[in-house]
C-alpha cells in the first residue's frame, strides 16, 4: 500500500519576499516530498501566504494600500522563487481566503461548543499616542522568562517563551515609543490549561514521534513551578478592531488573532487544491491512512506542537502525524532576522545563473534530522559543488560517454564483466540505506553515502582505464563493458540524487533516453540500450560568481578624520601578560612637599603597604598644591626601576591623566582609588 501524505511548510508572512531561510525550509521539505513521490506515495504538498495580522495591516497602511492589495503584491512575487528552486508545491493559497474563513469559524465554533473557549475581560496595552490597542508585535520589552531586552509582545526570540504582552518587563510602544496604558477589553481564550487538553497534549507530544530535542523542549512547557505558575496557560485568540483578520462569529468587532487562523491555512490550502481537482477533501482527511506532516522552523514549535494539535483534536478533526523541525540557516555565521532577511537573496542567486540544484545539494549535504542551524559560506559552497558534483559525480558520465558515442554508436552493452557486475551489485546493495536516510531526513548522510558510491565508481574507472583500452586492439569488449558499467552506475547515482537535484536528474534521464526516474529505477539495469549524445551536464562553479551573491558592501567613502582620543593614537596592542608585568598598587599619600629648585615636581611619600614608605617625585606641582594631596588614595607603578634624580631617588611613579597637548587642553588629573581601597592593593 503506498502512502498518502498531506505535507506542508510553514506559511510565510505575506509582508516580505522570501529570504534564503525560507528557501531552506522549502528545499528540505521538497527533497523529502520528491523522495516520497518517487516511491509511489500520493503527496499533497501545500503552502499559503500567512496574510493576516496587525503588522501586515500597518505595513499596508504605510504603503498606502489596502491589506488585500499589499498581500496580493507579495503573493504575486512568490512563483518565481518556487519555480526557480524547483519547489514542487501542489498548491499555494492564502489565509485571507473564503476556505480559511469558513474553516476558522467552524473550528472555533466546535471548540466553543466543546467548552474550550472562555471570554474574559483583560487589561491590554493601549497606545495613548496612536489611540489603539497595541498589537503584540508593537509592544516591546524585556522577556519575563529569560530577561532578554527588546523582545516582542507575544514570544521571546531568545528562549522561545510564549506570553502575553502584559507579562513583559519595561514595556514600550514600538509605534510611538510611548509607555502604553492598560485598558480593559473583552478577549476570547482557548483553554489550553483545560485538563483534557493537557492530557491530550502530554501524550501527543511525548509518544515518541517528535524529534527528541523537540519533545524535551515541549516537556518544559508542561512543568508547573512550585508557586503554581508556568505550565500550559490559556491562549488569547482574539483581537479588537481595527484588525486584518477573520471575524469571530457572534462577536462584532472581534477578530481571530493571526496565529489562530494561520495553521488553519494549511487545511484551507488543501481544501482549495482538492476543489480545483474536484476531489473530496473530507474523505481524504477522514482516511486514517493519510499522514499529515508539517515542516517548520525551531521558532514556531509552541504553536505547532501545542495549540495546533489541540485545536484540531478538540474540534473533532484529524490531528497531525508529525511536525518536523529544522534549525535556522545563517549566512557566514550571521543570524538572519525574520524581518530583515539576510546576506544572500534567492533571486540574486538565480539572476547570477547559479544552478538551483547546487544550492539544493549544498543544503542537503548540511541538513540532518536534528534541530541544528546550518551555515552557508561561499568557500564551502564552492568546494562542495566542485569537488562532489563536478569532480565525483558528473565526471563519471563525462569519462565514459565519449567512447560510447564514438565507438559503439551510443549503445550500451549488457555484458559488464565480473568487475562491472560486482560494482553495480555493490551500488544497488546500498539503495535501501539511502532510502532510509531520505525517509528519516538524514540528507547529509544520504549525500555522503552517495558520494562514497561515486568514489567507488571512479575507482572502477581508474582501474579499468577506458582511455587505454580504447588504444588497444582487440579490447573492444572490455572497453564496451567498462563504459557501459560507468553509465549504469551513473544512472543509479542519478536516481539516488533525484530528490535533491531534480533538474540535473531530468537532464540525465534525457541524456540516457529513459523516463523520469522513480525510486525503483535504482534497482534495475539499462542493459542493451541506446543513450543520447552526452550534453555537458554541469560546469564548475566559479568563486567570483558566488561572491557576487553577497550583497554589495556599503560603498567605501573617504573616511572622516577620526579625532584621536586624548589627542594621541592608542598605543600598539599588548598581551594580558605584558599588562600583568606592570605592578600597579594603591598608594596612600602620606605627605607631599614642594621641591627646592623645581617648579614642576612634588616630593610624595607613599604608603603602599610596605614596612617602609616610598619616595616618589611627580610632575604635578603646577596643578596640585601639597595640601590638596595628603591623605588621598592614588595608584602607583610599584615595580618601576628606581630613578636617580637631582633631588633624590624616585621609587616609582604615580598615575595621572593628561591630554597629549597640555598647551591647548591643560590639566593633569591624578588617579584616585574608590573609597574602601587600602594601601598596597594591586590594581589589575
Ligand atoms: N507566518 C508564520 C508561520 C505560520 S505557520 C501556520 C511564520 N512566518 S515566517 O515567514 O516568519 O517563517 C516561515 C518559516 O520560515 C518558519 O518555519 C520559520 O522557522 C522559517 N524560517 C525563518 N527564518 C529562517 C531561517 N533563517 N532559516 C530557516 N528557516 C527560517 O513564522
Ligand atoms: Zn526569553
Amino acid at each position: 500500500m503506498s502512502r498518502k501524505l498531506f505535507v506542508t511548510t510553514a506559511l510565510p508572512y505575506a509582508n516580505a519576499p522570501f529570504h534564503i531561510g525560507h528557501m531552506m525550509e522549502y528545499i528540505q521539505a521538497d527533497i523529502w516530498v520528491r523522495f516520497q513521490r518517487m516511491g509511489g506515495a500520493e503527496v499533497n504538498f501545500v503552502c499559503a501566504d500567512d496574510a493576516h495580522g496587525a503588522p501586515i495591516m500597518i505595513a499596508a497602511e504605510a504603503a498606502g494600500q489596502t491589506p488585500q492589495e499589499f498581500v496580493a503584491g507579495i503573493a504575486g512575487g512568490r512563483q518565481q522563487y518556487l519555480d526557480g528552486f524547483s519547489i514542487s508545491f501542489d498548491n499555494w493559497h492564502s489565509t485571507d481566503s473564503q476556505e480559511n474563513t469558513e474553516l476558522a469559524q467552524s473550528i472555533y465554533t466546535a471548540l466553543k461548543d466543546a467548552g474550550f473557549i472562555d471570554v474574559r475581560s483583560v487589561e491590554q496595552f493601549f497606545d495613548p499616542v496612536k489611540s489603539m490597542f497595541l498589537p503584540d508585535r508593537y509592544i516591546k520589552g524585556t522577556c519575563p522568562r529569560c530577561g532578554t531586552p527588546d523582545q516582542y509582545g507575544d514570544s521571546c526570540e531568545n528562549c522561545g517563551a510564549v506570553y502575553a504582552p502584559t507579562d513583559l518587563k519595561d514595556p514600550y510602544s514600538a509605534l510611538s515609543g510611548a509607555t502604553p496604558e492598560l485598558r480593559s477589553s473583552e478577549h476570547f481564550f482557548f483553554r489550553l490549561s483545560d485538563p483534557r487538553c493537557v492530557e491530550f497534549l502530554q501524550s501527543w507530544t511525548q509518544d515518541g514521534k517528535l524529534q527528541p530535542e523537540v519533545a524535551n523542549k515541549v516537556r518544559e512547557w508542561f512543568v508547573t513551578d512550585p508557586d503554581g505558575s508556568g505550565g500550559l496557560t490559556d491562549w488569547d485568540i482574539s483581537r479588537d478592531a481595527p484588525y486584518f483578520g477573520i471575524e469571530i462569529p457572534g462577536a462584532p468587532g472581534k477578530y481571530f488573532y493571526v496565529w489562530l487562523d494561520a495553521p488553519i491555512g494549511y487545511l484551507a490550502s488543501l481544501v482549495n487544491l482538492f476543489g480545483k481537482q474536484g476531489r473530496d477533501v473530507q474523505a481524504f482527511l477522514a482516511d486514517p491512512e493519510v499522514e499529515q506532516i508539517h515542516f517548520i522552523g525551531k521558532d514556531i514549535i509552541y504553536f505547532h506542537t501545542l495549540f495546533w494539535p489541540a485545536m484540531l483534536h478538540f474540534s473533532g478533526r484529524k490531528i497531525p502525524n508529525n511536525v518536523f523541525v529544522h534549525g535556522f540557516l545563517t549566512v557566514s555565521e550571521e543570524k538572519m532576522s525574520k524581518s530583515r532577511g539576510t546576506g544572500i537573496k534567492p533571486l540574486r542567486y538565480l539572476e547570477l545563473g547559479l544552478n538551483p540544484d547546487w544550492l539544493r545539494y549544498y543544503l542537503a549535504a548540511k541538513l540532518n534530522a536534528h534541530v541544528e542551524d546550518v551555515d552557508f559560506t561561499a568557500e564551502d559552497f564552492v568546494t562542495r559543488v566542485n569537488a562532489d558534483l563536478v569532480g565525483k559525480y558528473v565526471n563519471i558520465a563525462s569519462r565514459v560517454s565519449g567512447f560510447l558515442a564514438k565507438r559503439f554508436d551510443g549503445r550500451l552493452s549488457a555484458e559488464l564483466g565480473a568487475d562491472g557486475e560486482a560494482l553495480i551489485a555493490a551500488l544497488q546493495a546500498r539503495v535501501p540505506v539511502v532510502a532510509e536516510l531520505y525517509e528519516t531526513r538524514e540528507f547529509g548522510k544520504a549525500v555522503r553515502e552517495i558520494m562514497a558510491l561515486a568514489d567507488q565508481v571512479n575507482g572502477y574507472i581508474e582501474s579499468h582505464k577506458p582511455w587505454e583500452l580504447a588504444k588497444v586492439d582487440g579490447a573492444e569488449a572490455q572497453l564496451h563493458a567498462a563504459c557501459s558499467t560507468g553509465i549504469e552506475a551513473f544512472r543509479i547515482l542519478s536516481v539516488l540524487l533525484t530528490p535533491i537535484m531534480p533538474r540535473t536528474a531530468a537532464a540525465v534521464a534525457d541524456f540516457l533516453q529513459v523516463a523520469p526516474f522513480t525510486w525503483g529505477d535504482a534497482n534495475t539495469r539499462l542493459g542493451e540500450h541506446s543513450i543520447g549524445r552526452y550534453q555537458h551536464l554541469m560546469a564548475r562553479v566559479e568563486t567570483e560568481v558566488v561572491e557576487q551573491l553577497f550583497e554589495a558592501p556599503p560603498i567605501a567613502i573617504e573616511p572622516e578624520p577620526v579625532p584621536e582620543p586624548g589627542g594621541e593614537p592608542v598605543a600598539e596592542e599588548i598581551s594580558i601578560e605584558q599588562f600583568a608585568a606592570v605592578d600597579l598598587r594603591v598608594a596612600r599619600i602620606v605627605s607631599a612637599e614642594t621641591v627646592d629648585g623645581s617648579t614642576k615636581l612634588l616630593r610624595l611619600v607613599l604608603d603602599v603597604g610596605e614596612p617602609q614608605p616610598r619616595t616618589v617625585f611627580s610632575g604635578i606641582a603646577a596643578i596640585y598644591s601639597p595640601s590638596d594631596l595628603v591623605g588621598r588614595m592614588t595608584v602607583m607603578v610599584a615595580n618601576l626601576a628606581p630613578r636617580k634624580m637631582r633631588f633624590g631617588t624616585s621609587e616609582g611613579m604615580v598615575l595621572a591623566a593628561a591630554h597629549a597637548d597640555t598647551a591647548t587642553e591643560p590639566g593633569i588629573f591624578l588617579l584616585e582609588a574608590d573609597s574602601g581601597a587600602t594601601a598596597g592593593m594591586r590594581v589589575r
